[in-house]
């Protein structure tokens, strides 16, 4: 996931972006999805975004 557009919804169920994850992580130091999910709610309806959510948190650590 080297190409992450900031513009792409990654969470559907709660309609969370990319750039909305990546600012989230970089503004409270996240290092884990569930974090992830109580900043932003992304990862907290069906958990089917959660794999990406990993790679996110992956690609900024
Ligand atoms: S797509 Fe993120 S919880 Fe369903």
């Amino acid at each position: 996931m080297n190409n992450m557009d900031v513009n792409e919804t990654i969470c559907h169920c709660m309609g969370v972006t990319c750039g909305e994850i990546i600012e989230a992580i970089k503004a409270g130091g996240l290092k884990t999805v569930e974090e992830v999910g109580e900043a932003t709610a992304a990862g907290t309806g069906c958990g089917g975004c959660q794999s990406v959510i990993q790679e996110i948190l992956d690609e900024l650590k």
